[in-house]
């Protein structure tokens, strides 16, 4: 694997490889064990131009977990701020001997972008950019559910929310097809994707008939900061027509995991009963993040030195 800008980019014998690879070290991060170095001598860059918590700190963890050096730069406190363009922002990166440069960008398509760009050699994996992708959430999140149901083939998984502006539920709705899961999307209207199939799964305006027998339940955040102008009356209305609870929650099968990508807006889109509940996998999807994250940015490291 060169780089990771797009679930597009992996095969489903890369993507269970990946998986058996992150599990094995999640397995090994839980009992304790040492950790391979498969990353001494590399550099990794942490490149963020939008806030993050969970990503940002688990790329970290996953880096030096595994050896590598790693330096962490946010768009506030560089030279973007003084115009300098992305790509030699990392051609000077690259000056240092930086080896693989993880990029979270509020613009779709900038990893890709870096990826093919032909001044620029660093291995690139794309921590999310703008609405388009966010593929180490969607490995993350498959390594949970196969961890929790035991198989990823036939489970149900809905996707709640606001589908339009997010990339979890892009490279969810092309990763869990892909190894065998059936992905419904619901949401308000105003906030589907269009058209209404450009994800290539069943999508409903309704929470309800996605949720009927549903073996997950995804919810996820309104991307405020990508949208403009009213989509919704207020939050409570959201909350109440959108929003998973305990009512809702039982159109699903009576083991449904509920699963949520972060930050959670307790009260909007998820119910902090149901965030802290046993069904919630929530912080189990954190876990197999440094874990998915360590076997991505391995991948990349055994590529250069190929
Ligand atoms: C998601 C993101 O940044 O796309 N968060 C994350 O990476 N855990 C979802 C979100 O911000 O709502």
């Amino acid at each position: 694997m060169a780089h990771l800008t797009s679930i597009r980019e992996l095969s489903r014998e890369g993507a269970l490889a990946l998986l058996e690879d992150a599990g094995a070290l999640l397995d090994a991060a839980e009992r304790r064990e040492p950790l391979p170095a498969a990353l001494a001598g590399k550099t990794v860059v942490n490149l963020f131009y939008e806030a993050s918590t969970r990503t940002r700190s688990s790329f970290e963890l996953a880096a030096r977990r595994l050896g590598a050096t790693v330096l962490n730069l946010s768009a506030a406190t560089s030279s973007a701020t003084k115009g300098e363009t992305l790509a030699d922002t990392v051609a000077n990166l690259e000056a240092m001997h930086a080896d693989i440069v993880v990029l979270r960008h509020p613009a779709s398509g900038a990893a890709h972008h870096l990826a093919t760009h032909p001044r620029l050699r660093a291995a690139v994996v794309n921590a999310g950019d703008g609405m388009h992708e966010h593929p180490s959430q969607a490995l993350l999140d498959a390594l949970t559910l196969r961890r929790a149901k035991g198989r990823l083939e036939g489970l149900k998984v809905a996707i709640c929310g606001d589908i339009a502006h997010s990339r979890v539920a892009r490279s969810n709705a092309l990763l869990l097809p892909m190894l065998g899961a059936e992905v419904r999307l619901a949401g308000p209207r105003t906030l589907l994707p269009r058209p209404l199939d450009a994800l290539g799964c069943p999508t409903f305006d309704r929470l309800e008939p996605a949720l009927e027998g549903a073996d997950v339940i995804m919810m996820l955040r309104i991307q405020q900061e990508r949208i403009s102008g009213a989509v919704f009356s207020t939050l409570r209305e959201y909350a109440r027509t959108f929003g998973l609870d305990d009512s809702r929650l039982r159109l699903a099968q009576p083991d449904a995991l509920v699963m949520h990508p972060g930050p959670i807006n307790r009260g909007v889109e998820l119910t902090s009963a149901l965030a802290d509940g046993p069904r919630s996998v929530v912080l189990q999807q954190v876990s197999s993040g440094v874990a998915v994250r360590m076997a991505i940015l391995r991948a990349c490291a055994a590529r250069l030195d190929g």
